[in-house]
């Protein structure tokens, strides 16, 4: 375990997390390279045919964190230029990056295509011609995949849903034939493979296996066109357990073998999986000290140092994390909310949360907060953003300085 209690103290493999606090500060984000590693390893072996993992770096983009996957072998799912610079940055191979996202821009079309990566995987035909059109300027052919939207309810928050017809992402099933018949008649573009993503903190294998169907039948009718698909991309989307009571993902196993099983009579494609949570969700806890109490009528609220512009998944999506003192001494139980300091009735942690009633000035820590963390974090009400940190073993190391009141003012001009 890379996050447990020794002695009833909260340690990050061998690092006392007090010691973390006491010396960078709070809110800080903690990171344990150990549970990434170790993710990354299981979902590699996990696949038995030719696959590429690409990491998705929205989850976690640090310098620190993509390289970990880079040096493991990590492809990347981005979506941005700046995503692709940091990609490039941490040293992943261009050619295991894949590019997603609704509205890219002619700017980062050209970057992509400069870089060579593997796929730009197309949302709209609007885009297939911006991509023709920015080829033919820079006299290259583009890889392109289409997403496909396969109509398949994932089972899952409404705001991680994506592969629903009423939602904006990718091609409806029914014109994707077409669209590839459009991609095929433009000089500028080669056509290269197929890619659906229908959610994320998926906890049911079902939905993944149909949509892996519904998209080998479009193969299928490809293949009469003569269009090969040569990369099979299945996005990402596999859920963690962030409330031991309520979440049973799947074993990474059995979505493996619901993917590969839905996939095997295309033996030759690549497979290309874009995992973010599954790798880093559980690798990092957010620590944050108890500023004060205070009790309204019959509310009790524990006020802390971190807020919804540090962590915004609680307030945005009623996202659970457990939250417990980073020392437990047994007893004196309180049910609170949990809040921080931002304007906002939204900025909470925990509503109605039982908990080890804490001190002013002790430390609390949110447990799974590796994914999409510090990376949906905001400078909102003028917050500066926490510190990153990596423990390897038993030692740790600072991977993004806490920013300063000039950090957040830079590129202002008064
Ligand atoms: C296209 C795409 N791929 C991969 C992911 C990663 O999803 P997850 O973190 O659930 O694995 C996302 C998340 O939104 C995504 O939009």
């Amino acid at each position: 375990m890379e996050f447990e209690y020794k002695n009833n103290e909260l340690y990050v493999e061998d690092v006392r997390v007090n010691d973390i606090a006491e010396s960078v500060g709070t809110p800080v984000y903690i990171y344990s390279k150990k549970h990434f590693m170790e993710q990354f390893n299981k979902f590699d072996k996990a696949f038995s045919r030719k696959h590429c993992i690409s990491f998705a770096i929205k989850a976690n983009s640090n310098l620190n964190v993509i390289k970990t996957f880079a040096e493991l072998g990590s492809g990347a799912d981005i979506v941005s230029k700046g995503e692709l610079f940091r990609a490039l940055k941490a040293g992943i191979e261009p050619s295991k990056m894949v590019f997603s996202g609704v509205a890219k821009t002619k700017d980062e079309i050209k970057y992509a295509l400069e870089n060579d990566i593997m796929m730009i995987n197309l949302e709209s035909v609007d885009e297939l011609y911006a991509v023709n059109d920015t080829a033919k300027e820079m006299n290259k052919k583009a890889r392109i995949a289409f997403r496909i939207n396969p109509d398949v309810d994932p089972k899952t928050h409404p705001y991680i849903s994506t592969g629903l017809k009423k939602n904006k992402f990718g091609i409806p099933y029914d014109e994707a034939v077409e669209s590839y018949i459009k991609a095929r008649n433009l000089d500028n573009i080669e056509i290269y493979g197929v890619q659906f993503h229908i959610g994320s903190q998926l906890l049911d294998s079902t939905p993944i296996y149909d949509a892996s169907v519904k998209i080998a039948q479009l193969i299928r009718e490809l293949k009469k066109e003569n269009i090969e698909i040569k990369a099979i991309d299945v996005g990402g989307g596999l859920g963690v357990v962030y409330n031991k009571e309520t979440d049973a993902p799947p074993s990474v196993e059995i979505y493996a073998n619901q993917i590969e099983k839905a996939f095997k009579e295309f033996p030759d494609a690549l497979l290309v999986c874009e995992p973010g949570r599954f790798l880093v969700g559980n690798g990092g806890i957010l620590v944050t000290q108890v500023v004060y109490h205070k009790t309204n009528i019959n509310k009790n609220f524990i006020i802390v140092d971190a807020g919804m512009n540090d962590l915004i998944r609680p307030s945005l999506y009623g996202a659970y994390q457990e939250i417990q003192p980073i020392k437990y001494k047994k007893g004196n139980k309180i049910v609170c909310d949990i809040v921080g300091p931002i304007c906002e009735t939204s900025d909470s942690f925990a509503r109605d949360y039982e908990i080890e009633n804490p001190k002013n000035g002790e430390y609390l820590a949110v447990f799974s907060s590796g994914a999409y963390g510090f990376t949906m974090s905001s400078n909102y009400n003028s917050k500066t953003r926490p510190a990153e940190v990596m423990v390897e073993k038993d030692r740790y190391k600072i991977i993004r300085q806490r920013e300063n009141l000039e950090d957040l003012i830079k590129g202002e001009i008064l």
